[in-house]
């Protein structure tokens, strides 16, 4: 029987192919999802050199209904919307925008980032991804940690 041989064959051959990260759909529309929180990361921050600036992160309706219970379906899109900080004038204000990171849950295609897909788009351009093959140590090994919160630092409060 040669079933045996093949597959065998075809496990030594993904075992020695580069592990390609699986596309994360630009997400759009995020602007008129829901706001779920702010931050500014100011000069002297530790995370300052790669997110410094002012954030807002938006959830669509499942990645809401996910923060809310717990538990994050397939179909949850969170984003990370990066913006310049501007503070001129004594006042803190949205500059121009860095990145638009996203979390984009599907727990199959994205089982080698814990469930998620993580990709940023190189100043909200939907086709310069910044990110791509290197979604894991890029992004997940950060969120990790997280992995009792569905492997994200934020919450929901009303
Ligand atoms: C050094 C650690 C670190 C790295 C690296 C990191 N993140 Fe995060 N991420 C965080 C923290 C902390 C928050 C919560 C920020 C807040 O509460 O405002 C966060 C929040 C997020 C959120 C909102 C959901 C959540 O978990 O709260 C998204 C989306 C996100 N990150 C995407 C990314 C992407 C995409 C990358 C890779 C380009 C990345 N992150 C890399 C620490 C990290």
């Amino acid at each position: 029987m040669f079933i045996r041989p093949m597959l065998a064959l075809a496990a030594a051959l993904s075992a020695s192919l580069p592990v390609h990260a699986a596309e994360v759909p630009y997400p759009a529309g995020y602007r008129a999802w829901t706001h779920v929180k702010s931050m500014a990361i100011l000069p002297g921050h530790a995370l300052y050199e790669g997110f410094g600036g002012l954030h807002h992160i938006y959830a669509n309706a499942k990645a809401l209904a996910g923060y809310q219970s717990g538990r994050f379906k397939d179909g949850s899109v969170i984003v990370f919307d990066l913006l310049e900080a501007d503070t001129s004038g004594n006042a803190l204000s949205e500059g121009k925008r860095k990145i638009v990171g996203v979390m984009h849950r599907d727990a199959k295609r994205y089982a080698a980032t814990g469930g998620w897909g993580f990709e940023g788009f190189a100043a909200g351009d939907p086709k310069v991804r910044a990110v791509g093959n290197q979604a894991k140590t890029a992004c997940f090994d950060c969120h990790a940690p997280q992995a009792a919160r569905g492997y994200v630092f934020s919450s929901w409060r009303e």
